[in-house]
């Protein structure tokens, strides 16, 4: 029998990406004309969202401090990364809810579709479409973007990135984006609200933004199907 945890043990942030659909239900993005947005995917690694946004007509950026490797190490780590979750699976089975995929069968079939739709875009766009970007900071100027995407960073590991480090990413990506950011999801990999959600709500840097957090149609961490967004 295999023991129960309440959290994946993972010694740092994993190379797993997420797919278009994935993010168009935890983005809530049906209410938004996408062809014309021009979308930032900040920390987008290694999922499938601008690859197969670009396949669509749509203008996503994608950014992250991996995209200065090679593809083939890239994906070496991919597959290194999805086997070490795969592995814990069956003790943290129970902090997530088997809907969105019936079993780990698909849930692995779908990281693997998604990194492998990443490297052959990246191989074949590199930089013209993934920029290197080391977190909290930038080299986009002011309001290059309309909308940037924040999946599975922020909050999500606020046992590693500290509250300062949530703090200057937000005013960063707000910098660089005209209408709005928006954050998903916003509880940690225990699965509970993360306290910086709070503190990001009463900081007084953010006195003058709108922030709402919405419920999204996509729940695959149990209790995560809220997003953040956040308008300066
Ligand atoms: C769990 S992955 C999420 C990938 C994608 N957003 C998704 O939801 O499928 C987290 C990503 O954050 C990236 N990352 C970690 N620290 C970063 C930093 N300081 N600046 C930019 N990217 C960072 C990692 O390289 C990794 O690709």
């Amino acid at each position: 029998m295999p023991g129960i945890k309440d959290s994946l043990e993972l010694k740092e942030i994993v190379l797993l990406g997420r797919t278009f659909d994935e993010y168009f239900r935890a983005f809530n993005l049906q209410a938004v004309n996408l062809k014309e947005e021009k979308i930032l995917d900040a920390a987008s690694g290694v999922s499938s969202f601008c690859a197969e946004a670009a396949m669509k007509g749509i203008d996503v950026t994608g950014s992250d401090r991996i995209y200065s490797l090679p593809a083939s190490t890239i994906e070496l780590k991919c597959a290194e990364d999805l086997a070490l979750v795969m592995a814990q699976m069956p003790e943290v089975a129970h902090l997530y809810k088997w809907e969105y995929f019936r079993g780990v069968d698909e849930l692995r079939d779908a990281r693997k579709r998604a990194y492998k739709l990443f490297t052959g875009d990246f191989r074949r766009h590199g930089s013209r479409r993934y920029v290197i970007c080391e977190l909290p900071e930038t080299d986009f100027s002011d309001n290059e973007f309309t909308i940037t995407l924040i999946s599975h960073f922020l909050f999500l590991y606020d046992d590693r990135l500290d509250y300062e480090f949530h703090r200057e990413t937000i005013r960063e990506c707000l910098r660089i984006t005209s209408k709005e950011i928006r954050i998903f999801p916003i509880v940690n990999l225990k699965g509970e609200l993360s306290p910086y959600i709070e503190k990001i709500l009463t900081d007084e840097a953010f006195a003058n933004c709108t922030k709402t957090v919405q419920t999204v149609d996509y729940e695959f961490i149990r209790n995560g199907n809220r997003m953040l967004v956040i308008s300066a």
